[in-house]
């Protein structure tokens, strides 16, 4: 048996005797903490590192849980019709959360954390670099970085299956973002991203951060942080400038300008004013703003997809069997040989699919996502106050028993159609929804799925035992430890 995850169990459903609402003034919560939640510091549900375990005890409140962090009032939704509500149906009447505009002083008005206009402005301008037939471009540049890495293992050699993971979705994000290997430009962007993820934590919880900075007041983990926004930025506009030149040389000698997604960006523009000039493209700052957000949303996310997955194929013979089987039925040649599966092979690989999917569900790489609202609101039976903060757990919602009996078993078949069509579309989001859904899916789905058989084709990956396996929800959910493996040849 391979090393389980220490998981947060979420199988309880609403306490019958937990009241629906609590009538607060001209407003209706739903039950929730008592307290402060400062006060709850020594609680076993507050762990600052491990927020899943206090969205785990709240969901025992039953369909949303209330509770205030000084003056400010959170609820966390459980329920998928209350979620669709704030993404979908009353989006216009919210903004991002705190925590995720705070990832402004990193990300500036990218795409995740702008509001408004500017966010529907980015959206416009980034959406045909990310349309479906844009990015199938991509397919072959995927399988064959895949395909390199599955030449470099070596059998019977131990390998930390989530450290690899991260390796290949750097190299195709680097291709695909920039059109360049792993340069030192892209190993600075990895590395001080990461810094400053490190120090994320310390940032979020910092109050007038945003002042602190500005005002260059001598904070040890400020000082650091703007040396790693001043590597970032310094490093990302010279990447810009050299594609912008080359995109310019490109237009004078009349040839198309890169397939690269930054070579889309930069001739992206926005056409909804019909004129098509020159100055409704992304200035200078906002492409830098959009580069740094495509990374770091990009390829993390996906390398934890993936690496979660193999440590559930490892624990999942079955599931595995079936995904073998798949590989070995459809990537055949004309000779009956097996090859590299291509673009096209994608709708042939349903249960390849089902994996990624039912992986995504159990270890959702965004594993929590929030909203605030901008006015007085209702959300299913409650009535909140303007600037109350909504927030909503794909990691908790994907482990109900209500949406997915027997949650912590790992059956791809959940996702076949039929039983898709079977369940609320929230109760399954690990891409977001409404107007702000990914807008890397499709990309994700691909590279995804594309991966995984590359490997899988030719690797079967044997978790060692007894390893420690941890969850890091950090901005994404990560293998805390990294995940040991054993690759044995298939064949
Ligand atoms: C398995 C992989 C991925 C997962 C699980 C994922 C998840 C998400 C989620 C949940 C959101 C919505 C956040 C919110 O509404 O608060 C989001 C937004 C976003 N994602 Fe992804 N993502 C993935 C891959 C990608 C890729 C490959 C790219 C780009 C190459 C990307 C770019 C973005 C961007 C730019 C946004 C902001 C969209 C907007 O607000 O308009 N993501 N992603």
């Amino acid at each position: 048996m391979a090393s389980s995850v220490k998981d947060v169990r979420i199988t309880t459903e609403p306490a019958a005797s937990a009241p629906p609402v609590v009538p607060w003034g001209n407003y209706r919560f739903p039950p929730g903490l008592r307290y402060n939640l400062p006060l709850y510091m020594l609680a076993g549900f507050f762990d600052r590192r491990n927020p899943i375990l206090l969205f785990e005890h709240l969901s025992r409140f039953g369909r949303a849980a209330h509770y205030r962090i000084l003056s400010h009032h959170v609820i966390l939704l459980n329920d998928p019709s209350d979620i669709r509500e704030v993404l979908v149906d009353k989006a216009q009447f919210f903004i991002k959360e705190r925590t995720q505009k705070r990832m402004k002083i990193l990300l500036g008005d990218g795409l995740i954390t702008a509001d408004g206009e500017t966010h529907k402005r980015h959206r416009r301008i980034a959406a045909p670099a990310f349309h479906r037939q844009r990015i199938q471009a991509y397919a072959g540049t995927i399988v064959e970085y895949a395909a390199a890495m599955r030449e470099q293992w070596r059998p019977g050699t131990q390998t930390d299956i989530a450290a690899e993971m991260m390796r290949l979705a750097l190299q195709i994000t680097a291709r695909t973002l920039f059109d360049t290997e792993v340069t030192p430009e892209i190993h600075t962007i990895n590395d001080e991203a990461n810094a400053v993820m490190d120090m994320y934590n310390a940032l979020v919880a910092m109050p007038c951060v945003e002042e602190l900075l500005r005002w260059r007041i001598p904070v040890p983990v400020l000082m650091r942080f703007r040396k790693s926004k001043a590597r970032l930025d310094a490093v990302v506009d010279k990447m810009i400038a050299a594609k912008q030149a080359e995109s310019a040389k490109a237009a004078r000698e009349g040839r198309p300008v890169g397939g690269d997604l930054l070579s889309m960006l930069i001739a992206a523009r926005d056409e909804t004013d019909g004129s098509n000039h020159p100055s409704t493209g992304m200035s200078g700052k906002e492409l830098r703003d959009e580069v740094l957000t495509l990374f770091l949303a990009g390829y993390e996310t996906v390398a934890n997809a993936l690496s979660w997955t193999w440590l559930l194929l490892g624990q999942n013979p079955e599931a595995e069997a079936r995904l073998h089987a798949e590989l070995d039925a459809t990537l055949l040649d004309s000779s009956g040989k097996a090859r590299l599966p291509t673009l096209e092979d994608l709708p042939r690989l349903p249960y390849t699919e089902m994996v990624m999917a039912e992986s995504m569900r159990l270890y959702p790489p965004a594993w929590a996502m929030g909203r605030q609202a901008t006015q007085d609101i209702e959300i299913g039976p409650y009535r909140v106050p303007k600037g109350t903060y909504f927030l909503f757990s794909q990691y908790i919602i994907q482990r109900n028993p209500r949406y997915f009996p027997d949650p912590l078993a790992f059956r791809p078949e959940r996702f076949t159609a039929q039983a898709k069509a079977q369940r609320p579309k929230f109760a399954y989001f690990p891409f977001g929804g409404g107007g702000r859904q990914c807008i890397g899916e499709s990309f994700a789905w691909m590279e995804a799925v594309l991966v995984l058989a590359t490997l899988a084709q030719r690797w079967r990956l044997k978790v060692i035992e007894n390893q420690q396996i941890a969850l890091q929800p950090k901005i994404t959910l990560r293998p805390k430890f990294g995940i040991q493996v054993i690759p044995n040849p298939r064949s």
